[in-house]
């Protein structure tokens, strides 16, 4: 071993001890005639100090001296000294109460001068840091978080090992599974102008481990989907992937309430009580969207909603004042928030609200504001439309009182709840409510098991095709009401992310069968592509279902984080590039003719 101890062990209790220590050099400082240095490694920080009057005489004071001031930082270096206690004392440090007596210094590879600090708050921009992600990663930010990632990923497999679930690999190389995203795909030597995709998740395979018997499997797992990428997406990511067979929706909820409990508990020392559970119906109602933030409430209020057929409009209702307001009027749904304690937004803070319902992003087409006055009157943006007695009905309505704002946007269902939920979140940030060190959980169920996509006219499963519907709407698979079906599908939201997603499986060849024809396969393609999973069923396929949770969101959600980046060790930038590597890349015309391509 290069030393005999790390930088971030050694405490007062060491003190007189020779010790030899390597690491990296954080910065020097010439004080006085005496020379410091902060060495770093994984562990910690040490504190270095060269005294030319009190070196060792093995090595001539000027020529260690001499050394110690011609490193630069990042200068990899071993040095031996002694263990002595500090005069001037660095609580913020665990080795603040001691530093080293340098009697040598060996350096063990010089450093070119970093492109960027490696402090924990640095100078260097996000694509510099990328692209050299290796000085980024020296960072204590970042070494926290995969730290935080490793411990996440060993409370998961002692979890799960406790309770009889085996990890299983299933292969990288594999035929596409449709799971919504584009597949990435691998082009075969061996058999020319053929490919195979790697996985956007491991579900076929999960599925044939039930029929094969391993009721509980789970594989912490690289998913693959050539998607768009957002602060919380990339297009390879870990997912904590997990199936059982002989069970119900609740066993899943319950056993993976179970496991994000003893994560919460193992890695935050947080407590989390039972989850709430809600259904999509009412997730959409209150809060407009189906992974709502319930760190706050600020839930949705209608004051006109579609038609339950969704044709044709209603007039805005006589008695919250209309018709008149063609705004109202001419629009599908009429819904709000209350913002209490925001009477006192000034004009300015309304106009930025109205920007930011109005970006292209959000869509709206403005916003309408009342303001309950402390002093009771109450005055909005309408009034030239709607009298006071009327917007007290609607203070009513809202649960408002004196000092309350109310925001209120009209339009189409879909836009307007997509707008309002953002206005929700926009209004959670400037009150404060979104606090990080709060963590508040939820489950989302019945969810609808399909969509209809109007550009290609035809119906998408909403989890993916191997979704049960729920047992109580089988009779609409024969009906035109496709779009009442509800499935038996379930995410884990925790504060307004999406943290996991899953189901209970269709497990019988007819009914995956007929699934199939509703998305429109015809029979010979399902067969081709669907053809392994539908054989299987028909040898003793086991009732099951399952679930995978990001683990890369998972991480950002303990970290307290938006972005995922930052707790992957390698991630690709915003264009999907790996900078650092610089992939993807071309490959040579030999390469290309061998691949057939
Ligand atoms: P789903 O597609 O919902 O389900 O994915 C499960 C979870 O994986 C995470 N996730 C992602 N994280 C980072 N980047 C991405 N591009 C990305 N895409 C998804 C999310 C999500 O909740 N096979 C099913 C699971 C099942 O039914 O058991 C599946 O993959 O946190």
């Amino acid at each position: 071993m290069l030393r005999t101890h790390t930088c971030g062990e050694l405490n007062i209790a060491n003190s007189g001890n020779e010790v030899t220590l390597c690491g990296w050099v954080q910065r020097t400082r010439n004080l006085g005639g005496m020379v410091f240095i902060d060495l770093r490694d994984r562990y910690g920080i040490i504190q270095l100090v060269l005294n030319p009057s009190e070196n060792n005489p093995d090595e001539k004071p000027s020529a260690i001296f001499e050394k110690a001031q011609s490193l630069g930082r990042e200068f990899v270096i071993q040095v031996k000294g002694i263990v002595v206690e500090r005069s001037n004392k660095n609580a913020n440090l665990s080795t603040g109460e001691i530093e080293i007596q340098a009697f040598e210094i060996n350096i063990l590879n010089p450093s070119v001068t970093p492109p960027f600090t490696i402090e924990d708050v640095t100078d260097g921009g996000e694509e510099l840091r990328m692209q050299y992600r290796y000085l980024d990663l020296r960072r204590n930010p970042l070494k926290k978080n995969l730290e935080l990632r490793h411990r996440v990923t060993i409370e998961t497999r002692k979890y799960l090992d406790s309770i009889s679930f085996i990890e299983i690999e299933t292969p990288f190389l594999i035929k596409s599974t449709p799971e919504g995203a584009r597949d990435f795909v691998v082009p075969s030597r061996v058999h020319p102008k053929q490919f195979y995709a790697l996985p956007q998740s491991p579900q076929t395979f999960k599925q044939i481990l039930m029929v094969s018997g391993y009721d509980r499997y789970f594989q912490i797992v690289r998913c693959f989907r050539d998607e768009d990428l957002r602060a919380d997406r990339q297009p390879e990511f870990t997912q904590i992937d997990c199936e059982m067979a002989f069970i119900e929706q609740d066993d899943i909820l319950n056993t993976f309430e179970g496991l994000t409990k003893h994560l919460f508990k193992n890695i935050k020392g947080i407590d989390l009580g039972d989850f709430p559970r809600m259904s999509y119906g009412d997730a959409m109602k209150n809060y407009g969207c189906d992974k709502p933030d319930t760190r706050f409430e600020m839930k949705f209020i209608e004051l006109k909603s579609p038609r339950p057929e969704g044709k044709g409009n209603i007039p805005f209702s006589e008695t919250l004042g209309g018709p008149g307001f063609k705004a109202f009027d001419e629009s599908e749904m009429v819904v709000g928030i209350c913002a209490k304690g925001c009477a006192n937004y000034s004009r300015k803070q309304l106009d930025e609200l109205t920007e930011f319902v109005k970006r292209p992003q959000i869509g709206a087409k403005g916003l309408v504001y009342v303001k309950y006055h402390e002093d009771g009157t109450i005055k909005s943006s309408v009034d030239k439309f709607f009298n006071e007695s009327i917007l007290k009905k609607w203070a009513d309505l809202f649960y408002a009182g004196p000092g309350d704002l109310m925001l209120i946007l009209a339009g189409g269902k879909n836009q307007t709840h997509k707008a309002l939920s953002e206005l929700r979140l926009e209004m959670g940030n400037q009150l404060g409510l979104r606090k990080p060190e709060v963590f508040s959980p939820l489950w989302v169920y019945d969810f609808p098991l399909l969509e209809w996509n109007e550009m290609s006219q035809r119906w998408f499963a909403m989890h993916h095709p191997f979704t049960s519907p729920k047992k109580e709407d089988f009779h609409l698979l024969d009906t035109p009401n496709l779009s009442g079906l509800r499935a038996n599908a379930y995410d884990l939201v925790i504060n307004g992310v999406e943290l996991g997603g899953g189901s209970i499986r269709i497990h019988n060849k007819e009914l995956q069968q007929k699934m199939f024809k509703i998305l429109g396969f015809s029979e010979a393609e399902a067969m081709r592509q669907f053809g392994f999973l539908m054989n299987a069923f028909e040898y003793g396929a086991p009732p099951h279902g399952g679930i995978a949770f990001g683990l890369d969101r998972l991480c950002a959600t303990f970290g307290g984080s938006e972005s995922i980046r930052d707790y992957i060790a390698f991630p690709k930038n915003n264009a999907a590039r790996d900078i650092m590597i610089d992939a993807p890349s071309e490959i040579s015309p030999e390469q290309l003719k061998e691949l057939g391509l």
